[in-house]
């Protein structure tokens, strides 16, 4: 199946930057399969069972590593950092020094700069079945960034269909930190027209509007009675048009939900199409909900078919955006000697008939 997807598959097992990348496949007992690269520590491909019991691959990317390298969209499926989501005018001080990252999206730094982690050649040095683990070492002044941090992202693909990413982090000098990952779904197959249709639920009661540049105003608003109140299943399109001052600007939705507490998914999107179903489980504080506002058509995916707006979604568990300009908001300061930890679980599952769903 995988070999149909990525009949190329060999061709990920290249060098970048004089370091070898492969393709890394987890699977388990019921077929679900993930394709992992090194470069970016990234997933290029999520199998998974429809309703039909049909393999399914519902995350977007490219069959070929040049895919990735040269796309229009740098971020599909991979591991973001050293800071995640925006750093207003890419400045922020620490212990009274300024830092400065090169602002690579209008007036700021995004996911990192330019060459974040999503550009690196990550080394792995655990690889079972159903286990990868990637390592990096981000030099003391990468990207602007102080401190030497130390990195390691763990895939783990469980029996019960579950992906657990998990991240941990030691630094040499103060520093701040937002790792997450950026894989974008369409539960309907990647390339299979838009997530329009896709029910969604988010278990937040606030999130954070932004501004004309995407910085959080350092509000937190409600969702009641707008168009980002997601707490009672509805389509991800029944809203997004709406005329909404913190929506049409943006084209959509792109912004962090403050998640509420307690047990159950931060979140869950399922296709009534394919009945495939997503439910996200984090320990970060926020998820930015993002409707692939801005792809428009430049990248041609695995099937060969473009990626358009709405063509996906990404549900990217993480601290909020400018938090090291936010003292409000949960800190994103990592000390040497502490040890940064945080945890996602993407689940699948599938649901056979949508009406019998009581919660749905
Ligand atoms: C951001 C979007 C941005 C996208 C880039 C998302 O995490 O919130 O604004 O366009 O990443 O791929």
């Amino acid at each position: 199946m995988l070999h149909d997807l990525l009949p190329n598959a060999v061709d990920f097992d290249t060098r970048i930057a004089g370091k070898n990348t492969h393709l890394l496949i987890l699977k388990n007992d019921r077929g679900v399969t993930v394709a992992l690269s090194d470069f970016g520590a990234r997933i290029v491909s999520l199998l998974v069972p429809d309703r039909q019991g049909l393999l399914t691959d519902v995350v977007l990317g490219f069959p070929t590593i040049r895919g990735y390298t040269d796309a229009a969209e740098q971020y599909h499926g991979a591991t973001i950092g050293r800071f995640a989501n925006r750093i207003a005018g890419g400045k922020f001080t620490l212990d009274g020094q300024t830092h400065t990252i090169e602002p690579n999206h209008g007036p700021n730094a995004l996911h990192g700069g330019e060459n974040g982690f999503h550009r690196q050649v990550w080394d792995r040095r655990v690889n079972y079945l159903q286990q990868a683990d990637f390592y990096y070492v981000s030099a003391s002044g990468e990207a602007g960034f102080p401190g030497k941090l130390a990195v390691r992202v763990k895939y783990r693909l469980t029996d019960n269909n579950e992906l657990i990413i998990s991240y941990r982090a030691e630094t040499t000098e103060p520093t701040v930190i937002n790792l997450t990952n950026h894989a974008y779904f369409n539960l309907n197959g990647e390339g299979n027209g838009d997530v329009l249709g896709h029910l969604a639920r988010i278990n937040a009661d606030h999130y954070l509007p932004v501004d004309q540049a995407q910085i959080p105003t350092g509000a937190v608003a409600s969702v009641a009675n707008t168009p980002f109140d997601f707490r009672k299943a509805k389509t991800i399109g029944r809203d997004i048009g709406q005329p909404h001052d913190q929506l049409t600007p943006h084209g959509g939705y792109d912004h962090t939900y403050v998640l509420n507490t307690g047990p159950g998914p931060s979140a869950s999107i399922v296709s009534p199409d394919t009945g495939i179903c997503l439910e996200v489980f984090t320990n970060e504080p926020g998820l930015q909900f993002y409707t692939g506002n801005a792809l428009d058509g430049a990248d041609f995916g695995k099937q060969g078919k473009p990626y358009k707006q709405y063509g996906a979604f990404c549900l990217e568990a993480q601290h909020f955006p400018d938090s090291p300009n936010q003292p409000k908001f949960p800190s994103t300061q990592l000390l040497p000697g502490e040890t940064f930890q945080s945890e996602t679980t993407y689940r699948f599952s599938v649901m056979k008939a949508m009406g019998r769903m009581p919660d749905w």
